[in-house]
């Protein structure tokens, strides 16, 4: 295996891949605000700092896990700078990926999605409902159009204990409000593939290892409410779950979402060794990665 550059590798799933890369291959990760002196600086959306940085590493495979803080909520608010971050900066590291020979890994969503028509295998029909989606959706084509080497992975609701994080994903935004004693709301009415991130990473790491071109669906193997997953969490990690308030009805300033996103991963699951667990396996793991620390 040859050199791994990771993007955003202070992130949820940067620093998982960077923690399964670590001691098996040569890799070098990098952050953009929050500083850590084992990583380098990088901003995607600066042609000229990506350049340096290709120039310098020659990576044989690139993973692009950085994200716009704010997520789905700031994409919608921001289309510019959207379009500037998730089409515009994944054109750029293809290019370079191109002129460096490198694999280009893209971490799409199931926000291609528009949720009518679950489960959703890779070729179905995507309809985006939102600017995020849609974006993702317009790299994820230019990159099979202009990359030789590519793997796109398209997941949800990805989670993991993450303490330092800025942009809490859903479980540490729970373990948050039950820790201070503050209600939960958890909506019932949106559904999806809880995805433990380690599986993740461990999963892009397989794919990038065995030079696998394509669009692969990589998710958690259950599908379960927002509700259902706080309440089993609570359960299991002895926490408060009277805190859990169910939201029953979708709100009117709610950003559109697939409200039923069920992704497929069985081309994933026939192709690949990376076991992709259950809801209740990868709470266990985040309860486990809590008390470690
Ligand atoms: N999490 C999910 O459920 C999920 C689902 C589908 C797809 N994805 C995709 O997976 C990727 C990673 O998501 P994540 O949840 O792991 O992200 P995250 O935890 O929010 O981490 C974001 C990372 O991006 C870095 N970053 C922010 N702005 C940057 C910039 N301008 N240039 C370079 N790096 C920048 C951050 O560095 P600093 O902290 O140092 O600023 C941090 O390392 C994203 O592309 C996201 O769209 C995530």
């Amino acid at each position: 295996m040859g050199g791994f550059l990771v993007l955003g590798a202070n992130g949820l799933i940067g620093r998982s891949v960077g923690r399964k890369l670590e001691g098996k291959c040569e890799w070098l990760g990098t952050y953009y605000k929050r500083k850590e002196p084992s990583l380098i600086s990088v901003d995607i959306t600066s042609v000229n700092g990506l350049e340096e940085v290709f120039g310098e590493v020659k990576p044989s495979c690139v993973v692009n896990c950085a994200n716009l803080a704010g997520g789905v909520d700031f994409c919608e608010r921001h289309p510019g700078l959207a379009e500037e971050f998730h089409l515009e900066a994944n054109i750029s590291i293809g290019r370079l990926c191109e002129k460096y020979d490198s694999r280009m890994v893209l971490i799409s969503t199931d926000y291609v999605f528009d949720g009518r028509n679950a489960p959703y295998k890779e070729d179905d029909e995507p309809n985006p409902l939102n600017i995020y989606g849609r974006l993702k959706l317009e790299a994820e084509k230019w990159l099979i159009n202009n990359v030789s080497k590519y793997t796109i992975v398209r997941t949800t609701n990805v989670f993991g204990w993450d303490p330092t994080t800025v942009t809490p994903n859903y479980i540490m935004s729970l373990y948050r409000a039950i820790k201070d004693n503050k209600q939960f709301k958890a909506p019932s009415f949106l559904w999806g593939n809880p995805t433990y991130v380690d599986d993740l990473a461990s999963a892009l790491i397989e794919l990038c290892s065995n030079e696998i071109d394509g669009v692969f669906h990589v998710v958690g193997s259950s599908f379960v409410n927002r509700y259902q997953w706080a309440k089993k969490t609570c359960r299991f990690a002895g926490w408060d779950e009277s805190l859990i308030i169910q939201m029953r009805s979708v709100p009117d300033n709610m950003v559109p979402r697939p409200l039923r996103s069920n992704l497929d991963a069985g081309k994933f699951r026939n192709l690949c060794k990376t076991k992709l667990t259950n809801v209740e396996e990868g709470i266990r793991s985040f309860v486990k990665s809590m008390n470690e620390e």
